[in-house]
C-alpha cells in the first residue's frame, strides 16, 4: 500500500475508532519512519506545524511565570501544542492526550517533566550522587527515575543538568555534577544512558534533555540567570565537555540556557544551537528553549518585540519554545514575510514528529499510560533499594578523629539535634517536585526503626539559624551515648533562583556544636545541604563530620548504615569547599600564573588576609579504613592506536575494614602553547579492597588525557613532558613524568 494511502488510513482510524485504533495505526507506523513523517508533514497546515513547536505548561508546578490564564484544553484540541510539561499522573496525561487526538491530524503529545532526582521515589540530589564517583550506580539511579516516570505516563525528563560550576553561591550547583569537566562528562554520559535505556521506544525509557546549553553554571557573581562571559578556550576546555559527552551518548534533546554566551543569549545563539551542536557534533535531536526564555530575549534587550524574538530564536536553531508564545503568534507572519523559510519549519517539526514516532506514540498514544505498570513500578523494592545504595555511596566523610565513627553496637541512645533530621520535606532535597514525601525515611524514623532510643531536640531555629534550646540540647547530650547534630540548609535554600551571597553555616548552628562538644560525648555533625558551605567552627569542634547532602527517600537508612559502619563511606567531594567567602569561586584546576601561589611569599597569586587553601579540596573524602598508594609508573603501550602508554599504580587497604577508594588520576602539561591548569582530572576508578588487600590500577594515556582545545577550538596534543599525579584527592598525590614524543593538531 502506498504511504499516502496508509497515512489516510491512519487518520481515518484515529477519527473512527479514537483511542482504540492502535492495531490499524501500527500497520502504518511500523513502515518507514522518514516516509511516514514526510507524508504527515505534507498534510499539515502551517498553523499545525507551528503548533508542534509550542510547548505548554500544565496548571501547577510552575518553574516560571504561570499559565493559569491560558485556555490549555482548547489549544491542545486545536493542535496548537506539540509537547507539554508539568502534567502529572496518568489520569491527567490521558486527558490531554485524548484532547490532542481530537485535533485535525490527531498528532499525539509528548509529556515532559523535571525528574531531577526522582519521580516518586527520591534519590540523592545530583551533586550528592556525583560524590559517589560511581558511574554504574548513577546510571542505575537515572534508570530508576526513568522507570518510574515512564510508568506513570512521562516521555521526557529535563535532565541531566550538566553545567559545570565553580561557584557555590549559584544555587543550582545541587543539580549538576560539580566543578570538574572530566567527572561531569562521565556522569552526563551515565545519566543519559540510564534515562534512555536501550532505545527510546521502550516503555521504561524517557528522552533525556541535556541542559542548559551553554555555560549556565558560570553566571557572574554566582547570581542565577546572570550574564556569562568567558573566552572560547575557557569554554571549550572547562564547560563544553559534559554537553558534548551527553550528546555523544545519544541524548535525544538539548535545552538552551537562560544566560548569554559571548554576548548573544543562548536562546538565540546560532553558534551554539546550530554551528556547534548540529554542524560540529552532528546532533539530530530536538532543541527546546528554557521556560519563557524566547520572550525574555526582549528583557535581554536583543529583541524589540515578540516577533523579533521568535525570528531570532528560530533562525538560531531553536525548535521548541517552552511556555512563551512568540512562535505561536508570530512565526506564520514571519514565513509570509519571507523572513523564515517554511522548509526550515518543516525540518524542526520533522525532528519532533520523529521523536514521537520513536517513542511509539503514533502506534499507541497511551502506551505510557498503564496503571498496572505504574502501580508495579513506583516505589518498587528495586527502586527503593537502588535509592538506598545510591544514598550510601553519596555520603562524604570529612573528618573522623578519635575513631568517633563508626558507632559501636553499644551506642543505643542518641541525642538527635536539629529539625533537618526529622524533616521529610528537607531530606527529599531541592528539586523533588513529584517525589512522594510521605515515603521519605528521615534519620529520626530510621533510628527509631532500628530500636535506638532517640532524645530529640530542635537545638536551633531552622529559619533564623539562632540557638533555640541550648539547655535542653545539652541535657539530651548528657543522657545519650552519642550526639548527632543535623546542620545545613533547608531544601528550599538551594536550587533554581537560590543564589546566596553568604555560604556560612549560621552562627547559631556552629555555636551549638561548640557547646555540645564541651559535654565530652562523641559528636557527629551531619551537613545536610545542596552546595558547599563554610563551617569552620564545626570543623574545629566536631570530632566527626559527614556531608550527607539531601539523600532522598532512603536518607535516614543510608545515614544510619554509615554511622554504624554497615556501609563504609566512599564518597569524594565533586566540588571544592571554600574556607571563607572571599575565596569563592574556588576550584582545584586553576591555571598556572606568572606568580604562582606560594605560602608566605609576597607578590604572588594569593590573599593578604586569608590562605588560598580550601577547607576541603576537590576529590577529598575519608573512609573508616586507610589506603596506601604505591609509586605510579609509566608502562609502554603495545597498541599505540589505543593508548600511548599506561600509568600503573598499586593500592592497598591498610586498615581493618573492607572499603572502596576512588583512585584519581590528574595531569599537568608541563609546557604548553597556552596557559594550562596546574592539574586536571583525567581518570578515576572506584576500587573495592578487602582489609589487607592490594590491587593494581591501570589508566590508559590517550590523546584525551593529554590534549586541550586552543582558543580557536582546535583540539591539540603537544609533544613534551607531562606530570601525572595519582592519589585519593586532588591535594594528596604522587607524581611520575611521562614524555610524549609527538604533537597532534
Ligand atoms: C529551568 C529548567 C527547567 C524548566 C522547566 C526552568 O526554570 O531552568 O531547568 O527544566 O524550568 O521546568
Amino acid at each position: 500500500m502506498k504511504i499516502k494511502k496508509k497515512i489516510a488510513l491512519w487518520l481515518l482510524c484515529c477519527c473512527a475508532f479514537g483511542q482504540t485504533a492502535a492495531q490499524d495505526r501500527e500497520d502504518i507506523s511500523l513502515n518507514d519512519k522518514q516516509s511516514f513523517i514526510s507524508h504527515l508533514l505534507e498534510q499539515m497546515t502551517l498553523d499545525e506545524k507551528i503548533g508542534q513547536l509550542h510547548q505548554c505548561s500544565g496548571r501547577g508546578n510552575f518553574t516560571g511565570p504561570d499559565t493559569l490564564h491560558l485556555p490549555l484544553e482548547e489549544y491542545v484540541r486545536q493542535g496548537k501544542v506539540g509537547t507539554m510539561l508539568n502534567i502529572i499522573g496518568i489520569k491527567e496525561i490521558r486527558k490531554y492526550q485524548s484532547l490532542a487526538l481530537q485535533s485535525r491530524l490527531h498528532i499525539p503529545l509528548i509529556f515532559g517533566l523535571d525528574i531531577i532526582h526522582g519521580y516518586r521515589t527520591g534519590f540523592p540530589i545530583p551533586l550528592a550522587e556525583a560524590a559517589s564517583f560511581d558511574l554504574a550506580m548513577m546510571e542505575e539511579a537515572a534508570r530508576c527515575n526513568a522507570l518510574e516516570g515512564a510508568a506513570d505516563g512521562q516521555n521526557w525528563t529535563f535532565a541531566p543538568m550538566v553545567d559545570i560550576s565553580w561557584d557555590a553561591r549559584w544555587g543550582r550547583v545541587m543539580e549538576g555534577a560539580g566543578e570538574d569537566p572530566y567527572l561531569g562528562s562521565k556522569v552526563a554520559e551515565a545519566r543519559v544512558k540510564g534515562l534512555q535505556g536501550e532505545q527510546l521506544g521502550d516503555t521504561c525509557s524517557m528522552m533525556a534533555c541535556v541542559k542548559h546549553f551553554a555555560g549556565y553554571g558560570a553566571p557572574m557573581s554566582g547570581k542565577d540567570y546572570n550574564s556569562v562571559d568567558m573566552s572560547m578556550g575557557q569554554f571549550a576546555n572547562f564547560y563544553m565537555p559534559p554537553y558534548q559527552a551527553a550528546v555523544e551518548a545519544g541524548a535525544a534533546t538539548v535545552m538552551s540556557a537562560f544566560n548569554d554566551f559571548q554576548s548573544i543569549p543562548c536562546t538565540s545563539n546560532r553558534f551554539l544551537l546550530t554551528e556547534l551542536l548540529r554542524e560540529r557534533w552532528g546532533f539530530k535531536g530536538i532543541v527546546v528553549s528554557d521556560y519563557n526564555s524566547v520572550e525574555e530575549l526582549i528583557n535581554h534587550r536583543v529583541a524589540e518585540n515578540r516577533k523579533d524574538a521568535a525570528a531570532q530564536a528560530f533562525q538560531a536553531g531553536l525548535d521548541i519554545e517552552m511556555v512563551s508564545q512568540c512562535y505561536l503568534r508570530h512565526l506564520k507572519e514571519l514565513v509570509q514575510e519571507g523572513k523564515v523559510k517554511e522548509e526550515v519549519i518543516d525540518q524542526a517539526v520533522g525532528r519532533i514528529l520523529e521523536k514521537k514516532y520513536e517513542l511509539g506514540l503514533f502506534h499507541d498514544p497511551y502506551r505510557f499510560c498503564n496503571e498496572a505498570r505504574s502501580n508495579r513500578t513506583i516505589n518498587s523494592s528495586r527502586i527503593r533499594n537502588s535509592s538506598l545504595r545510591m544514598a550510601e555511596r553519596s555520603v562524604v566523610l570529612l573528618k573522623n578523629e578519635r575513631q568517633t565513627l563508626p558507632f559501636s553496637d553499644m551506642i543505643r541512645t542518641v541525642a538527635l539535634i536539629g529539625s533537618l533530621g526529622k524533616s521529610q520535606f528537607d531530606m527529599a532535597g531541592a528539586w523533588a517536585g513529584s517525589v512522594d514525601r510521605s515515603k521519605i525515611v528521615t534519620l529520626y524514623d530510621a533510628l527509631i526503626q532500628r530500636g535506638i532510643k532517640v532524645i530529640y531536640q530542635e537545638g536551633y531555629d531552622i529559619r533564623s539559624g539562632k540557638i533555640s534550646s541550648l539547655n535542653a540540647s545539652l541535657q539530651a547530650a548528657q543522657q545519650a551515648d552519642a550526639v548527632i547534630v543535623c546542620l545545613g540548609e533547608r531544601a528550599e535554600q538551594s536550587g533554581e533562583s537560590k543564589s546566596k551571597a553568604n555560604l556560612n553555616l549560621p552562627e547559631g548552628q556552629q555555636l551549638l556544636v561548640e557547646e555540645l562538644a564541651k559535654t565530652g560525648k562523641p559528636i557527629v555533625s551531619l551537613l545536610m545541604c545542596g552546595r558547599p558551605l563554610i563551617f569552620n567552627e564545626v570543623r574545629r569542634h566536631s570530632p566527626a563530620i559527614l556531608c550527607t547532602w539531601w539523600l532522598g527517600s532512603e536518607a535516614g537508612n543510608a545515614i544510619c548504615n554509615v554511622l554504624w559502619g554497615k556501609y563504609n563511606p566512599s564518597g569524594k567531594l565533586p566540588m571544592t569547599f571554600p574556607a571563607n567567602m572571599g575565596q569563592v569561586p574556588i576550584f582545584y584546576q586553576y591555571k598556572s600564573t606568572g606568580r604562582p601561589t606560594r605560602p608566605h611569599v609576597h607578590y604572588c597569586t594569593s590573599y593578604i588576609d586569608s590562605s588560598t587553601e580550601p577547607a576541603y579540596p576537590f576529590g577529598f573524602g575519608l573512609s573508616f579504613t586507610s589506603f596506601r598508594y604505591g609509586k605510579p609508573e609509566i608502562i609502554p603501550s603495545d597498541h599505540p592506536d589505543h593508548a600511548h602508554a599506561f600509568l600503573r599504580i598499586n593500592i592497598s587497604n591498610t586498615g581493618s575494614r573492607d572499603g572502596e577508594e576512588v583512585v584519581q588520576l590528574y595531569v599537568q602539561d608541563k609546557v604548553a602553547r597556552i596557559t594550562r591548569p596546574v592539574k586536571e582530572l583525567k581518570g578515576f576508578q572506584k576500587v573495592f579492597l578487602k582489609a589487607g588487600e592490594s590491587k593494581t590500577v591501570t589508566f590508559p594515556i590517550t590523546d584525551e588525557t593529554l590534549g586541550y582545545y586552543d582558543n580557536d577550538m582546535h583540539f591539540t596534543v603537544e609533544k613534551g613532558e607531562f606530570i601525572f599525579m595519582t592519589g585519593g584527592s586532588s591535594h594528596d598525590t604522587q607524581e611520575v613524568t611521562y614524555f610524549h614524543p609527538f604533537s597532534k593538531i
